[in-house]
């Protein structure tokens, strides 16, 4: 796995590189003091994590107005509101591992978890309050608190939406795309959409970021949704077929179900909820699967969301930064953590 990782990085675009580690160094940072919730929280951020939506929002800041500096602080407030929505669906989905570590309520039990996402998120404010130092205006500050706010209860919506609509099996592409465009899209949305606001867009750029953003997370979700089916926990770091053992929203298995003939439908229903599979069963499932054309379809929907974002990235002007979000939009569509 480290050598797998450590080529994956050697290979990846400078600017990339650069700003996850200055994202890792300002994360780190964060919580300094000793005590129950800080030791935990520190080691929670420290497991891992790709800190897309803050890199997101620095390459959008840097895309537009050539200097990535005042995106960070927002950038680190989405990192902090996914990291806490991370614990909480953990909770929610009853996982055990994530960044290849316990799952924070397995590790420090389910006070100390839900304590801790709150004081992530109300972190946020802390963080936002750096920009009282800067000379970002009254009114983009204003803006990135509204993104922000809207962000975290249009994602609460999706997580809610996501565990409803997994009671039901008849759930059609369109009605899931717009679950994930909340349970996902949404920070990602915001994350670049303040991005553009601190580098003092327009309303009009501010709003086709946005759409980015929303377009990036969709695929993104889907992307995950293949790994939870097909992916190797040692490189995502989380288990494989949660989705199965939950019965919970995942594109692959919904288009299986709406395309399975009787006999299949019983293999697949017969697997749902699963604690565990024997290689048998996961050999025989991810056969049906791609006989059922499952995997196509999702790559296929993938696909369609990363077309809408190069169509979107062709606003922003030729430059290093928008050289980096292209090569982000390549590492979602080949998803391998
Ligand atoms: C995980 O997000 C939750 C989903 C939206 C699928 P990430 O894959 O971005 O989380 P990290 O990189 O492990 O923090
Ligand atoms: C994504 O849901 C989590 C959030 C957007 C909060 P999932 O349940 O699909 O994500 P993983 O697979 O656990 O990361
Ligand atoms: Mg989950
Ligand atoms: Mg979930």
């Amino acid at each position: 796995m480290e050598k797998t990782k450590a080529l994956q990085e050697s290979n990846q675009n400078p600017l990339l590189a650069r700003y996850k580690a200055e994202v890792e160094k300002r994360l780190s940072e964060i919580y300094s003091a000793d005590g129950w919730i800080s030791a935990a929280a520190n080691e929670a951020l420290r497991a891992g994590g790709k800190r897309l939506r803050p890199i997101l929002a620095v390459l959008t800041c840097e895309a537009i107005s050539g200097n990535p500096e005042p995106a960070f602080p927002v950038g680190l407030a989405y990192e902090l509101a996914h990291s806490a929505s991370l614990v909480q669906d953990d909770i929610i989905d009853e996982s055990d591992l994530r960044h290849g570590s316990p799952t924070t309520f397995k590790r420090f039990g389910l006070a100390r978890a839900i304590m801790l996402s709150d004081s992530m998120i109300f972190e946020i404010f802390t963080m936002l309050a750096r920009y009282g130092k800067s000379e970002i205006s009254k009114e983009a500050l204003v803006r990135l608190l509204e993104l922000l706010g809207r962000a975290a209860s249009l994602a609460a919506e999706g997580e809610m939406l996501d565990v409803a609509l997994s009671r039901r099996g008849d759930i059609k592409t369109e009605e899931y795309t717009k679950v994930i465009g909340l349970k996902t899209g949404a920070l990602f949305a915001a994350s670049a959409a303040s991005g553009a606001v601190v580098a003092g867009a327009d309303k009009l750029l501010v709003d086709q970021m946005y759409e980015f953003g929303t377009s990036l997370g969709i695929a993104f979700q889907i992307g995950d949704d293949i790994l939870d089916m097909s992916g190797d926990t040692k490189n995502t770091g989380k288990p494989v077929f949660k989705d199965i053992e939950n019965n919970a929203g995942n594109i692959v298995l919904l288009h299986a179900l709406s395309k399975a003939d009787v006999v299949q439908k019983n293999t697949i229903n017969s697997l749902l909820f699963k604690k565990w599979f024997t290689s048998l069963e996961a050999e025989k499932l991810l056969a049906l699967l791609n006989e059922l054309g499952s995997f196509d379809y999702a790559r296929a929907l993938l696909g369609a969301q990363t077309a809408l974002c190069r169509s979107i990235l062709a606003h922003l002007p030729p430059s290093h930064a928008r050289n980096a979000m292209e090569e982000l939009l390549q590492t979602v569509e080949a998803r391998k953590e």
